[in-house]
């Protein structure tokens, strides 16, 4: 168990646990866009832990640049997205991987998406380590996904509770 601000988590996923679904993320993305030289937009700040241990589980160097939109408060989505690290003018022509800690309503990824199409990538990809299949409400594909999890607040791994918990190398649920 540990304590971040109010709230007890618990363990849900082992640092092993999330290393396999990374080495297996880096596969398919190796085996799909090694030949396309594709640039990677991870987004601040939750995904710059698996982007981390992408990068060093992929089989081909490539190009990154981090972005940042941002929409939750606490523990729910606020619905409103803000831009405060827009995609870079490069991204026209080039195939572009979203990488993301989690989509959960999808709400962040469909703001970020309408934004990048403006800047004419040749190829969209979306790799999130988390989805929330329950809590989804929109129409976009997750091309790549480390783990489907149930609705639970979780963090650790880069996911935070009001900014803490983002260094734990495991993922923790909250408890009930
Ligand atoms: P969406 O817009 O509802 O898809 O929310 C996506 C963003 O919400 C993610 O990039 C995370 O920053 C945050 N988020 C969603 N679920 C969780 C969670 O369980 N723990 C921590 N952050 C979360
Ligand atoms: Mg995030």
């Amino acid at each position: 168990m540990i304590t971040v601000h109010d709230k007890q988590f618990e363990l849900y996923m082992t640092e092993a646990e999330i290393q396999q679904d990374v080495n297996r993320v880096a596969a398919e993305i190796s085996r799909d866009l090694k030949d396309k030289n594709p640039l990677f937009c991870p987004t601040l700040t939750g995904a710059f832990m698996f982007m981390t241990d992408l990068a060093r589980a992929l089989d081909f160097d490539a190009e990154t640049y981090f972005v940042k939109y941002s929409s939750y408060s606490g523990m729910s989505s606020t619905g409103k997205v803000k831009s405060e690290l827009p995609f870079p003018q490069k991204c026209k022509g080039r195939h572009v991987v979203i990488v993301e800690d989690i989509v959960d309503t999808g709400i962040t990824m469909e703001a970020m998406l309408e934004e990048l199409r403006k800047m004419e990538p040749a190829g969209i990809y979306i790799a999130s380590f988390l989805f929330k299949p329950n809590s989804f409400k929109k129409n976009f594909k997750v091309d790549y996904i480390g783990r489907s999890i149930p609705n639970d607040f979780i963090l650790g791994y880069g996911l935070d509770y009001d900014n803490f918990g983002r260094f734990y190398r495991d993922i923790y649920v909250v408890s009930q």
